[in-house]
């Protein structure tokens, strides 16, 4: 099969397109042809040293889309044929044509997305989803500012608030407005021509996908008792006090795999109340296009391999 491994951490030049033999899964694993892998941040941090910790070589990728190939002999959950996708738990890495993944692992691809839409949304979800209800406890009624609103996260983050009834505020570039709109995203800022701290009144949770400065100013439209979630990096001893200072209160939650809010998603996806969108397609030939694109921090949604 064809697989991209990194066997050195450093620039888009360690990511080689390699012929490998496919994994064999074991009795309670089946073997998955991937049709679409998603493209994160953490992939290319990875890439460079400064993401998961991860031995060489290694295959990059958590998120997959694709099609049940072989059946261990203790899976009774999934038939050969059978459309699944999954966030991986583990380095196993999903920039390959095939991947064995343990069955439990897996859940049933949406019937209303393409492999290439699927393969996008597990981590950004899963991540929407922590962020937003778990660390955030959102409820109805309440105000969120959703930074980055137009990215992986920020695009599903912004329908899911929408979702529970909550008022969505949400930062992006002018080129971003009208597609946020689509979303139903009710106020807008231009990052880039306003500073958002001094025309967006009090929320009770901010969901920062941007980090450093933009952390530290959310804390300014944050109201008493309010939450702020901080996604790209733990928040620092100086951040931690700054919160308390300030009365409010900060987490950096990492995603978990949780199947069955993922279950949730697809449910949503399924009804047509959540969308995912699509940025960019690559083949893995091209994953050196891919991890440039997403590391130009201005993708609409997600960027996509098809293995
Ligand atoms: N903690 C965790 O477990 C976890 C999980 C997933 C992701 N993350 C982190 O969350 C962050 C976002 O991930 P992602 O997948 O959503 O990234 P992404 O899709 O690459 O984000 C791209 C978006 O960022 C927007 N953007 C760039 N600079 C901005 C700014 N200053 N203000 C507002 N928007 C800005 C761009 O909008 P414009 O083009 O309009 O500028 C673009 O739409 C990354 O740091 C990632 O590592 C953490």
């Amino acid at each position: 099969m064809e697989a991209v491994r990194v066997h050195r951490f450093g620039g888009v030049e360690s990511l080689r397109v390699e012929s490998l033999s496919a994994p064999a899964p074991s009795a309670t694993e089946v073997l998955v042809r991937v049709r679409g892998a998603g493209v994160n941040p953490y992939d290319w941090m990875t890439r460079e040293g400064s993401g998961a910790d991860v031995s060489l070589p290694w295959i990059p990728g958590w998120d997959l889309s694709g099609t049940v190939d072989v059946v261990g002999s203790d899976v009774r959950a999934f038939d050969v044929g059978a459309e699944v996708f999954a966030m991986l738990a583990d380095q196993r890495g999903t920039y390959a044509e095939y991947v064995a993944v343990p069955a439990a692992n897996l859940v049933p691809k949406p019937e209303a997305t393409t492999h290439v839409e699927a393969a996008g949304v597990p981590m950004v979800a899963l991540t929407a989803w922590q962020a937003l209800f778990d660390a955030g406890r959102l409820r109805p009624n309440q105000r969120v500012l959703i930074h980055a609103a137009a990215g992986g996260v920020g695009h599903v983050a912004v329908q899911l608030a929408n979702w529970v009834g909550a008022e969505t505020v949400g930062t992006a570039s002018g080129a971003n407005r009208a597609y946020l709109d689509t979303l139903g995203l009710d106020e807008f800022v231009n990052y880039r021509e306003q500073r958002f701290e001094e025309v967006v009144d009090p929320v009770d949770l901010v969901v920062d996908a941007v980090g450093g400065e933009t952390f530290v100013r959310s804390l300014d439209v944050l109201a008493p008792d309010g939450h702020v979630v901080t996604l790209p990096r733990p928040l620092t001893d100086a951040e931690s006090e700054l919160l308390t200072e300030r009365g409010v209160s900060g987490s950096y939650p990492v995603v978990q795999w949780r199947p069955e809010q993922l279950r949730s998603v697809v449910g949503l996806l399924d009804d047509g109340r959540l969308d995912v969108r699509v940025d960019s397609v690559f083949p893995l030939d091209d994953v050196v296009s891919a991890h440039e694109r997403s590391e130009s921090g201005h993708a609409r949604g997600k960027v996509i391999l098809e293995p």
